[in-house]
């Protein structure tokens, strides 16, 4: 039992020499999503930590493994979906990418529930949820045009 117990600290401990990806990639403003400020701010509570480049990467994120965790998350959120390029997303793409936001919202599967779970404020109340929802469907109206 005693080696096991030894194995696994040491396994942890080495772990930490591998590091996880957190980076920020710079912000260009000509690329980054602009809008009303209640907006911007809910997105910036409950979505930007993965979906733009402005990511708040916290302390626990430099301890292996959880580092790995939230460094895959950002890394897949990013690519499924990032503020901070939305300017230059195609049509076609944002477009699905809207739709999916507005039931993801709905159905509260994003913000992720593991990161709601830590991050208390990610959880949007029923009128939040609304105001984002009609942002999402005004932006799809911006595309029909
Ligand atoms: C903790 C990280 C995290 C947060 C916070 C987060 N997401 Fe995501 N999101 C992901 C990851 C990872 C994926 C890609 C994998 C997946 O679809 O589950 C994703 C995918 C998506 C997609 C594409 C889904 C699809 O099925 O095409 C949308 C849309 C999305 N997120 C919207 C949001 C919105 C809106 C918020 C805020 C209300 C948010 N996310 C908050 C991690 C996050």
């Amino acid at each position: 039992m005693k080696k096991i117990v030894l194995g696994l600290a040491a396994f942890l401990v080495l772990l930490q020499f591998i590091p996880a990806e957190k980076t920020n990639p710079p912000i260009d403003p000509q690329k980054t999503l602009s809008t009303d400020t209640t907006v911007l701010s809910l997105l910036k509570k409950s979505c930007y930590d993965c979906h733009s480049n402005e990511t708040q990467w916290p302390s626990y994120a430099a301890i292996a493994p959880i580092s790995f965790f939230v460094a895959s998350h950002v890394k897949d959120g990013r690519k499924a979906l990032n503020f901070s390029e939305y300017n230059t997303i195609e049509p076609a793409i944002k477009e699905a990418r809207l739709k999916r936001a507005i039931m993801t919202v709905k159905n509260e599967r994003m913000a992720l529930p593991s990161y709601r779970y830590v991050h208390d404020n990610a959880n949007l109340s029923l009128e939040e949820k609304k105001v984002l929802v009609a942002w999402f469907e005004e932006e799809l109206k911006t595309l029909e045009k």
